[in-house]
Formats: C-alpha cells, sequence, structure tokens
C-alpha cells in the first residue's frame, strides 16, 4: 500500500462520530444542493430529474451526506456514488448514511482514477482530493471522463499562501519520521511539534488549526506525505489541460482585484485574480465550481423573476432589521469581517427571501414596481452574492 492510502486507513478524514448525526447535520461547500443548482444549472434545474452524483475521494461522507440527506429532506430522487481509497473511510461514511436512513448511495471502494467507468454524472464533488494525488492532472482528467456534457463539479484544492508554515514542517517530519507507521510518526511528531519555536511560520500564521482538531486533522495537515497547493495560474493550468473550465469560485469578490485597488489597463481575468490572491495572501484553498471547456456554464442571476434566491444561514429578519435601522451587516469570511454596503429600502426584499418565494413573489409582497425592485435587487446580489451567500434555486418549489 502506498503512504496516502495508508494514512486515511489509519487516520480517515476528517474524523467523524456516526452517533452525531442524530443531532446535526453538517453543511458545506463545495456540494450544498442550493449552491451547485446556482453555479452549474442556472438556478433552474429541475429536480423532478433524477440527480446522479459522483463523490470523488468522499473520506468519511460529509459531502455525500450533505447531498443525500437534502435531497431526501426536499423529497427528490438521487443515485450517488461514494468513491474512496480507504475502506475504514468508508465504513464510517455508511454508518452515517444508516443512522439516517438515506438509501440511494453506492458505495465504491477504489480509485478516482477509474471514476469514468462509473460514469456519466451530473455532479462530481471532489474536495480535497486532487492536491494529494502523486499527478494531479490525471485526476483532473478522469474527472473529466466522468462527468456528463451538461454537467459539472465542485471542487476544493489546497491554495498555497494561506498555509504559510505547513509545507517547511511537513517536509521536515517527513524528513525524521517518515519511515515510521501512521500511528509512530503521529506520536513522534507530535512530541517534536512541542519544540517548534512561537515564530516559525506556522505557529503565526492563525488561519490553519486542523492540527488542534483530531489526530486525522494533525496527520492530514503536518504529517502528509503527498500533499501541493495550486496558486490561481496552477488552478487554471489543471483546468485548461483537463478540458474543464473555470465557472465561478465560491466566494468571487475575493478574488477581484477591483475591490482592493484600480485593475492596470490591459491586465486580464486571470491575471487580477491572481494578484488579488496573492495580495489578500491569506487564502488556504480554493473552492470552485467548473464545468466541461465550452460549455459556456454561468452561474444564476436574478435576471429571471420565476427564480428563488437562498441566503443559506444569513439570519434574514435580523439583518433587515438592522438596515432598517441604518446598520450595514457585517459578513465573515475566513479571518476577515466584510462590511455590505445596502440602502435601507432594500430591508422587506431582504426579510422577504426563504429559499421558496420566487423574485415575483419577494417583489409583490413588498408592494414596489418592477423597476425599483429590480435596481434594488441588484444590488443585494452584488452585495450577497459577491461574497458567496446568495443562490437561486428552485429545489424547494
Ligand atoms: C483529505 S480527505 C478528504 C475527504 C472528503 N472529500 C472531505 O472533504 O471531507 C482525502 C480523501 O481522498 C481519498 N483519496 C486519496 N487519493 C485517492 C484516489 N486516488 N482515489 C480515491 N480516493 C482517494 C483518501 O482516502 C481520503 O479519504
Amino acid at each position: 500500500m502506498d503512504k496516502v492510502a495508508d494514512q486515511y486507513e489509519a487516520f480517515p478524514y476528517p474524523a467523524r462520530d456516526p452517533a452525531d448525526e442524530k443531532t446535526r447535520l453538517i453543511q458545506g461547500s463545495p456540494s450544498n444542493i442550493v449552491e451547485i443548482d446556482h453555479f452549474l444549472f442556472g438556478g433552474q434545474r429541475d429536480w423532478s430529474q433524477p440527480f446522479r452524483a459522483l463523490v470523488a475521494g468522499g473520506g468519511t461522507g460529509d459531502a455525500l451526506i450533505q447531498m443525500a440527506q437534502v435531497l431526501t429532506s426536499a423529497g427528490k430522487q438521487y443515485e450517488i456514488t461514494y468513491l474512496d481509497l480507504s475502506s475504514s473511510s468508508r465504513k464510517i461514511a455508511e454508518e452515517r448514511a444508516k443512522v439516517r436512513g438515506l438509501t440511494g448511495i453506492r458505495f465504491v471502494t477504489g480509485s478516482l482514477l477509474d471514476a469514468p467507468d462509473l460514469g456519466p454524472f451530473d455532479y462530481i464533488d471532489c474536495c480535497g482530493v486532487l492536491h494529494h494525488l502523486p499527478d494531479p492532472d490525471v485526476g483532473f482528467g478522469a474527472l473529466r471522463g466522468a462527468l456528463a456534457e451538461t454537467g459539472g463539479m465542485g471542487i476544493m484544492v489546497y491554495a498555497p499562501y494561506g498555509r504559510s508554515g505547513v509545507y517547511p514542517l511537513q517536509d521536515g517530519f517527513n524528513a525524521v519520521f517518515g519511515h515510521l507507521a501512521p500511528n509512530d510518526k503521529l506520536a513522534a511528531a507530535k512530541k517534536l511539534f512541542e519544540k517548534i519555536p512561537a515564530d516559525h511560520p506556522f505557529r503565526a500564521n492563525q488561519r490553519v488549526g486542523d492540527h488542534n482538531n483530531s489526530d486525522a486533522g494533525f496527520y492530514d495537515l503536518l504529517l502528509h506525505s503527498q500533499d501541493r497547493a495550486f496558486s490561481v495560474p496552477e488552478l487554471y493550468g489543471a483546468l485548461d489541460r483537463a478540458g474543464l473550465e473555470l465557472v465561478s469560485f465560491l466566494e468571487p469578490a475575493l478574488y477581484d482585484l477591483s475591490r482592493l485597488c484600480d485593475v492596470p489597463t490591459g491586465m486580464g481575468v486571470r491575471q487580477a485574480q491572481t494578484a488579488a490572491e496573492q495580495l489578500r495572501g491569506t487564502m488556504k484553498v480554493h473552492v470552485c465550481y467548473v464545468a466541461p471547456a465550452g460549455s459556456d456554464t454561468q452561474p444564476a442571476t436574478g435576471r429571471k423573476m420565476t427564480a428563488v434566491p437562498h441566503l443559506g444561514d444569513t439570519p434574514v429578519a435580523k439583518i433587515a432589521d438592522g438596515i432598517t435601522r441604518g446598520a450595514q451587516p457585517t459578513l465573515k469570511l475566513g479571518g476577515e469581517k466584510i462590511k455590505l454596503d445596502l440602502p435601507r429600502e432594500v430591508a422587506p426584499l431582504i426579510a422577504g427571501v426563504n429559499g421558496r418565494r420566487t423574485l415575483a413573489e419577494i417583489a409583490n409582497a413588498s408592494g414596489m414596481d418592477q423597476i425599483l425592485f429590480g435596481a434594488l435587487w441588484k444590488k443585494v446580489e452584488r452585495e450577497f452574492g459577491s461574497w458567496g451567500k446568495l443562490h437561486y434555486s428552485r429545489l424547494y418549489r
């Protein structure tokens, strides 16, 4: 067995207790169903049609359980294939599905390089896996080969600058303890970790904390034997070579250089996003949605009044109340606090969002004429949408 397979057999990731499924649902990105619809299906997917998804490198099952549970609760049909090399991770994912009574899942132990044999899929989740492959290009290509032409993928890969200090520690620990079996390697590294000086770039990095969460987290962050990060241009390179195109980053505003400074004349989108990543210096990961090259898949917008907006876990009543009193909402993203800029008149529109009402229904209830509504809604979309908080989906219609 290779070292990566050994690691995830010994330390299924992330650490999860199936009994916890009785009390909470872990939700996240990529693979929130509403987000998938928004970025890959124009917010207008017909959910009466079965959803065929692959979770590639599914680990202990977070994305699998999230998708299956949300679709089950919404009364929609799906077939989700879970694929991972690690049978101990699969066991935990299976148990989690069992505790919830979820069906419609096919569990496969194997390599994502064989994904094309299992497809085609409308959607592929691949979160935190491609950067651990010996040749990520082969992985990107295999997933492209498993994707339906009308489908898309949600991926997460590591980003370099927000992981400052991680790679010197990984290299150092692996140089001295790399020959040990996973449990011994962990024990030795934890002891040595105590001696790492307080001003080591890793200790100064407030954004990484997985090593404090669990043994699986410590191992994954600091002892991985195969781990690389993708800068923005490196990510674009991998997508280009695989015949994929970026639809959107989850939080497009983070990559929007114009929010930091004037964009030099003639600078292309990719270069500007590259500079934004370098100037922010804090991104640990890139979460994005991608589709087959040439498909020209675009994220949903509120141009169609049949669109149903969602504001995720945003407390809409509280925010609307604050806006009415002239207080601007603040979003917390990573370690940053982002103040939005919205006029008082949008308060009733925000208060009307419940993931079920269409824009037409929200407009009617507000009593505004269409032109005023359209102008105000654009501002809501720009502020919440560009920070990854507003999505469109008719899932619950
Ligand atoms: C960091 S974990 C991420 C798990 C899960 N996607 C998540 O985000 O919670 C990486 C997972 O990828 C799996 N993996 C690594 N290489 C793989 C491959 N070639 N084929 C399938 N799974 C792989 C590992 O076994 C592990 O479960």
